[in-house]
């Protein structure tokens, strides 16, 4: 369903990927891994135009999106849950979630509140708590079922087990993965944790400074415990 091909892209004079090719099958769990600085949100942000100076072929369902603004990338079924979160901390999960069901194409497919609670029940006790008021793992759950409200075909994940206790995000992964399954959805996410990735995904990218140094599956990444020491801070 996501074709990259020959994906380059900059931030002024700095280059930071260099030709990278990854694709995406429908319904497919894709995991990004690379420490920190290897490229893996620069990575993301091309595939929505946000942020960095890119080139290179990306296709969604055949679709090339070169010329295509952040706005119209997300119309056509890719959500970013972006690294920093970015819940609103004055507003209550309800609000925070009922915002992006507007930001939401009228007439597309959106999930409503009462559904994406359905699919992560943990939230229903937080509907009426202020932002502020979450933990780091409530406040990423908020984020991926905020992502969910426009009922994209392709979710974006950066790195939303960073900084979350080890059992916390274990399970945000592993209700990631039953609601990838329960909705069809397709799922790239960035992580540096291992044990999240492979909680929601079945196929790896490694990369390091800007450059793919393996791509696989969870078996034939485990088959090569040396790209953990080389490639990972483990
Ligand atoms: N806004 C920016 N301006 C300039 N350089 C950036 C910017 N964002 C990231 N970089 C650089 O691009 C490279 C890749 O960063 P990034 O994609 O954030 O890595 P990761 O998400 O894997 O930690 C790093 O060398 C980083 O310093
Ligand atoms: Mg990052």
């Amino acid at each position: 369903m996501l074709e990259i091909r020959n994906l380059q892209a900059r931030y002024g004079d700095s280059q930071a990927l260099f030709g990278i090719d990854i694709d995406v099958k429908a319904q497919g769990g894709v995991a990004l891994l690379g420490r920190n600085g290897a490229g893996k949100s620069t990575l993301l942000k091309s595939l929505l135009d946000a942020g960095p100076q890119s080139s290179g072929q990306i296709r969604l369902d055949g679709r090339a999106l070169d010329g295509l603004s952040t706005e119209a990338r997300a119309r056509l079924g890719l959500a970013l849950v972006p690294e920093d979160r970015r819940i609103f901390t004055t507003l209550t999960v309800r609000q925070n979630l009922e915002l992006a069901w507007h930001a939401g194409t009228p007439g597309s497919a959106r999930m409503s509140v009462d559904h994406v609670c359905a699919l992560f029940p943990l939230l229903k006790d937080l509907l009426d708590r202020l932002g502020y008021q979450l933990s780091g793992g409530q406040q990423q759950l908020v984020a991926v079922a905020r992502g969910l409200m426009a009922s994209p075909r392709l979710l974006l994940l950066d790195e939303p087990a960073e900084g979350l206790a080890p059992k916390v995000a274990q399970d945000l992964a592993r209700q990631v993965g039953e609601a990838r399954h329960k909705l069809g959805l397709t799922v790239l996410v960035a992580e540096q944790s291992i044990a999240y990735a492979r909680q929601c995904t079945e196929y790896v990218y490694l990369l390091d400074s800007g450059v793919l140094v393996f791509q696989g599956d969870w078996a034939a990444f485990d088959a090569q415990p040396a790209l953990k020491t080389r490639y990972l801070a483990v």
